[in-house]
């Protein structure tokens, strides 16, 4: 496939691209911090600037496409970036960095006949991650029908981005898929930040105690990418496990006291359902960070 996809240049996004890439797809990567050398498949953009954002939705990849009749049309967009955090910009700044630059995306894809586009959103829209004080979810585990009211300006801004995905995909009927994607984890931030983990689970109070492996969200993307046809979905993107070594019943005795729990869960079942994907777009994580560690925390 054509891909023009969004954020390449940040954590996730440069994971996804090489992935995506390894797949055979041709990727432009189109980023703010993008580096042109020279026909390398990259364009530098502020998506905040929809006249930017069409320009390079419908035009080159690169030279090579300068031969060809036509300039191809995009087969699919993958939207990453993003402002992905709190505090390091002003609130509102990320809101509008965050809202205007997916609106822009989205619509200049759909008016452009793109049929599938793919946005990053955000566990935090479950209001948990970035709350003033302690919020606990509704019910364990959290699945996509758990309400999303956050505090924050990033996670309000995933919440918007989700309403322009449902009423951009509602005029046009493009597949429009959002990931409510968890903490992203590379290779090597095992042995960095595990450790810690191992020693005080609580660290993972606002993440639910879930995580994502790069390479398994690399695989997500792919995995909508191969699947037509759904309309709108949202879907909680995480590993089976959790990122703590204590048993998921342990974790609910002593962080969920007084918390519905919906059903039976695993030995060491994440409490960030990702049921669903699993289910309509076939998503089958591959990582644990129990591949890298012990469970007191030492690298195998
Ligand atoms: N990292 C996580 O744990 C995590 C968790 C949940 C969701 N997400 C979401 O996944 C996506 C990728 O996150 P990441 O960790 O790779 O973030 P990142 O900050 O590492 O990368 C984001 C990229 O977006 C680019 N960008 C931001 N605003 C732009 C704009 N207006 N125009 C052009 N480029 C712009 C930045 O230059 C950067 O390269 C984001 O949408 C983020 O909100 C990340």
């Amino acid at each position: 496939m054509r891909i023009f996809f969004t954020g390449g240049n940040g954590k996730a996004g440069k994971h996804t691209v090489q992935y995506l890439r390894d797949q055979g797809h041709r990727v432009l990567n189109a980023d703010v911090a993008a580096k042109w050398e020279g026909g390398n498949d990259e364009v530098q953009i502020d998506l905040t600037d929809q006249g930017q954002v069409l320009s390079a939705m419908s035009g080159l990849v690169s030279f090579d496409e300068l031969d060809l009749e036509e300039t191809p049309k995009f087969d699919a967009v993958v939207h990453f970036a993003a402002v992905p955090a709190i505090t390091f910009r002003p609130e509102a700044d990320i809101f509008r960095n965050n809202t205007l630059s997916t609106y822009n995306v989205i619509d200049t894809a759909t008016r452009l006949g793109i049929p599938k586009i793919i946005f990053a959103s955000s566990e935090t829209t479950y209001g948990v991650c970035f709350a003033h004080g302690e919020v606990k979810p509704d019910y364990i585990p959290v699945d996509e029908e758990h309400p999303t009211i956050p505090h924050d300006a990033y996670a309000m801004s995933k919440v918007c981005n989700e309403v322009t995905g449902r009423s951009l995909q509602a005029k046009t009927g493009a597949d429009i898929y959002g990931l409510r994607i968890n903490n992203v984890i590379e290779p090597h931030e095992y042995a960095e930040m595990f450790p810690a983990f191992m020693a005080d689970p609580a660290l993972r109070r606002r993440n639910i105690f879930a995580y994502i492996d790069v390479r398994d969200l690399a695989q997500m993307v792919e995995c909508c990418l191969k699947t037509d046809g759904l309309g709108y979905e949202v879907f909680n993107v995480s590993n089976d496990d959790n990122s703590v070594a204590m048993p998921s019943a342990e974790i609910a005795a002593t962080f969920y006291k007084g918390i519905d729990q919906t059903r039976e869960m695993g030995e060491h079942e994440t409490f960030y359902a990702n049921d669903k994907a699993k289910k309509l777009v076939g998503f089958k994580p591959a990582h644990s960070w129990r591949d890298s560690l012990t469970e007191d925390g030492k690298v195998k």
